[in-house]
């Protein structure tokens, strides 16, 4: 009989050994079965703790997604009676009461006229999915050659054969093959590579430019979409200037060219708000994709908002359209349930009303680490935020991500997890997070710099 196989009963070593039977998400191959993870046992309100009861707190929010906090016993006691009531029904020919109701209730907080939910199983499904559906919408209107997808260097979504090749970051087209001829990537809005000489006015007209001129070059007549973060997260918390989205999206709408904004990691609450698009940067894409805090990654689930236009024009054609594109955990209920207890969470604390006073401070916070040496350049908005770690004028991928990982390793000696990108450390706690434990989260990651900074003048890398 096999009994017994909870976590709980294994020490850390004994976990991992047994991790060695695991390949984890963008694992070095030649190290599979050779690592020494620290194990995370536990995890409560902005805390995790590792299997040796050290307490961490957790910057990055799990993957962007903890949004509201570890162990909350309303998500648990909602999972389980969900499961307890019914654990699955398939989405196809029937329906569930939560994937229902929690469609509804989506569609109620998304932006104006956004009223159709298709449920994914999380962001890289949601983005293939709403470009599947984008797909369908020209196949069906006879614009069959409307295909090209448009998307930008440094964006990322998801690992999904389709979603690495819109992703633009680097390494994926290093490493890996990915679609090809489908995707065209335009250069990343970073105000950062704005040349000296340059206003930022200029620049935001020539980012615009890559994108009409894409377009032009590819012919509208071919172009289905463009698909942007409004803040690109992986990429390194990249904000583009003002008036950026609202700009491609009316480019967007000049060509017949759908926008799908991928919001898998701003909306519910990221940035104060339910959705970004239109709350903050005052678009109504067609399609949004979401995922993680949806649930806030208590169960896995990811979401395709639609607008009303695109069912609409569905309705009104003359020929059946057959979306021949959904999951078998497509409207999960027991995810759904999670999702709907998720929004009352948000909804009853005030989280998003929190979110939007707590911000300020915590961006100004960690600007003030631009004092420090290794600090090159703090950027973010709401509760995303990231702080670039990097020996000016030092571009060796090696060095960068050595001063990454140094900073990583003291942080988490500290107490604190970050999550480097490339040479930035990233932060997105969970939206509970107080002003007081905002400071213990930059203290920490100041003296874990420090420290990192300490051992780099030691070695003669960085000039004291
Ligand atoms: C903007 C964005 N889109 C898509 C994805 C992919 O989501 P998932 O890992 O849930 O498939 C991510 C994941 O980080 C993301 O940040």
């Amino acid at each position: 009989m096999t009994e017994n196989l909870q976590n709980r009963l294994y020490d850390t070593e004994e976990i991992q050994e047994k991790d060695n039977a695991f390949i984890h998400p963008w694992d070095m191959m030649d190290t599979v079965g050779d690592n020494k993870r620290t194990v995370i046992a536990e995890g409560d309100g902005i805390y995790i703790y590792d299997s040796d009861n050290n307490k961490l707190m957790d910057g990055p929010g799990g993957m962007w997604c903890v949004n509201i906090g570890h162990r909350r016993q309303e998500m648990a006691d909602a999972i389980a009676e969900q499961v307890m009531q019914l654990s699955y029904a398939s989405p196809w020919s029937i329906t569930n009461g939560p994937a229902s109701i929690f469609a509804d209730e989506i569609a109620k907080r998304a932006p104006t006229d956004m009223n159709h939910v298709f449920f994914t199983t999380g962001g890289s499904t949601a983005v293939d999915s709403a470009v599947r559906m984008a797909h369908l919408y020209f196949q069906f209107q006879a614009k069959k050659s409307k295909t090209q997808i448009i998307s930008r260097a440094y964006g990322y979504h998801g690992s999904t054969f389709l979603g690495a090749a819109i992703t633009g970051k680097p390494r994926e087209e290093e490493c890996m093959t990915v679609a090809e001829g489908l995707v065209h990537h335009i250069p990343c809005p970073n105000p950062a590579l704005k040349p000296e000489a340059m206003s930022m006015a200029d620049f935001l007209d020539e980012k615009i430019a890559d994108l009409e001129n894409k377009i032009l070059e590819l012919g509208a007549d071919n172009v289905a979409c463009f698909v942007a973060e409004p803040i690109m997260a992986s990429g390194g918390v990249i904000v583009p200037p003002e008036g950026y989205h609202k700009r491609t999206w009316e480019i967007c709408k000049k060509y017949d060219v759908l926008y799908i904004s991928d919001e898998v990691v701003t909306a519910f609450g990221r940035l104060g708000h339910y959705f970004a698009s239109e709350d903050v940067f005052d678009i109504v894409p067609d399609f949004i994709t979401t995922a993680k805090g949806l649930t806030s990654g208590y169960v896995p689930c990811g979401a395709v908002v639609v607008h009303d236009r695109i069912i609409k024009a569905f309705k009104e054609g003359d020929n059946n359209a057959m979306y021949s594109n959904g999951y078998t955990y497509s409207g999960h209920p027991v995810a759904c349930a999670a999702g709907l207890k998720n929004m009352e969470i948000i909804d009853n604390e005030g989280l998003l009303a929190h979110v939007r006073e707590v911000a300020p401070y915590f961006q100004s916070r960690l600007r003030e680490l631009l004092e420090m040496p290794l600090v090159t350049e703090v950027r973010g908005m709401g509760l995303m935020a990231s702080v670039e770690c990097r020996v000016e004028g030092e571009d060796d991928m090696g060095t960068l991500y050595k001063v990454a990982s140094l900073v990583d390793q003291y942080c988490q000696e500290l107490g604190l997890i970050v999550r480097p990108i490339y040479s930035s450390c990233v932060m997105s706690p969970p939206l509970t997070i107080t002003k007081d434990q905002i400071d213990d989260l930059v203290g920490m990651l100041r003296q874990g710099i420090e420290r990192a900074q300490d051992d780099l003048i030691k070695e003669g890398v960085l000039n004291a």
